[in-house]
């Protein structure tokens, strides 16, 4: 099957000659949930800008739904939907009106029952004939998301859809995610909220200085890169670590009370059997132990500063 999105070296260079993406390559299939992250002026916003048709590429190309986004414009912009990263809504309107107009941009005839289906399932239905400006952020920003599916569009970008959003909500949004993505709609989202890419992502990009450098399935990335740190409460503490187990990639805490092993979380366990091993033979004694695996963000703060280089 064809993906969704499909992006072939698409760079972009901003007119004061910034350049913002570098030759990116990209597919998105149909049904999947995609999280971009990356840091601050990463150019995720300018990569979703440029898929929706609201910055020009400078190269390259891209394809929504089949269609090219500069030479077929209006089909592939009615496949899609967008949550902008800026709220921008007519604050005098009421939410009832900016949704059905926001469909009817797409010359799409009304269907009542839809977007009554789409402002129910956001809880906004008891708000239709609110005017905007007496919505909290976190209702406006589902107004948002309601006027993206308003036209039925077969892929949905959110770009920052939880900024500013309290807990509570942003588990709501993600409830809802996952039934829009059930219900056949492809998404792709961008977060600074790593939580958010762990829980929701089904494959993660992870961007910096305009580059993609990596694109890997949730559970792999967190197989292939994570870590997993093993801690030993010690029976006494140490003053440093003794030189028969300086080989070992171990770290003794401030207080010396306690040993910290860390090792692949793929590699096989033959490491901890030794280490015990030698522990014993040192004449070392431990009263407790706790494992814990690193966490998306471990991983994506050890990508993002990682060797750096260009500037921003
Ligand atoms: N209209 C513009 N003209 C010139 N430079 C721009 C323009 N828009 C964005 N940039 C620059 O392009 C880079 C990428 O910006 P972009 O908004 O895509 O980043 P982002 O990854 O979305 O960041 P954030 O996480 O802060 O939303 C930044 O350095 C930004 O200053
Ligand atoms: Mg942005």
């Amino acid at each position: 099957m064809q993906p969704d999105i499909s992006i072939q070296n698409l760079s972009k260079v901003y007119s004061g000659g910034f350049q913002a993406l570098k030759s990116i390559n990209l597919d998105i299939q149909h049904g999947e949930i995609f999280a971009l992250l990356g840091p601050n002026g990463a150019g995720k916003t300018t990569l979703i800008s440029i898929i929706c048709g609201i910055v020009n590429p400078t190269s390259g190309r891209v394809l929504a739904s089949g269609h090219d986004i500069v030479t077929e414009y209006r089909a592939a912009r009615e496949a899609i939907g967008l949550v902008p990263q800026e709220l921008n809504t007519d604050a005098f309107e009421t939410v009832w009106d900016t949704v059905a107009f926001s469909r009817g941009l797409f010359g799409k005839g009304p269907d009542n029952a839809h977007l009554e289906k789409v402002l129910r399932d956001l809880s906004l239905w008891d708000k239709r004939h609110n005017r905007i400006m007496a919505l909290s952020g976190g209702m406006k920003r589902r107004v948002m998301i309601a006027k993206a599916l308003s036209h039925e569009p077969r892929i949905l970008f959110l770009d920052e859809p939880t900024a500013g959003v309290d807990v509570e909500l942003r588990r709501d949004m993600w409830t809802m995610v996952r039934k829009l993505r059930q219900s056949g709609v492809t998404i792709i989202l961008t977060t600074h909220y790593i939580e958010e890419a762990e829980e929701m992502a089904d494959r993660i990009g992870v961007i910096r200085h305009g580059e993609i450098i990596l694109v890997e399935e949730k559970h792999q990335l967190m197989a292939k890169l994570g870590k997993k740190e093993l801690r030993l409460h010690l029976q006494s503490p140490l003053d440093n670590i003794p030189g028969a187990l300086s080989l070992e990639p171990l770290a003794l805490s401030d207080d010396g009370h306690e040993l910290i092993y860390t090792f692949d979380s793929q590699q096989e366990q033959a490491g901890i059997a030794r280490l015990l091993r030698q522990l014993g033979d040192e004449g070392i004694e431990f009263r407790d132990l706790q494992t814990r695996e690193s966490s998306l963000e471990d991983i994506f703060v050890g990508l993002v500063h990682e060797t750096s280089g260009a500037s921003r």
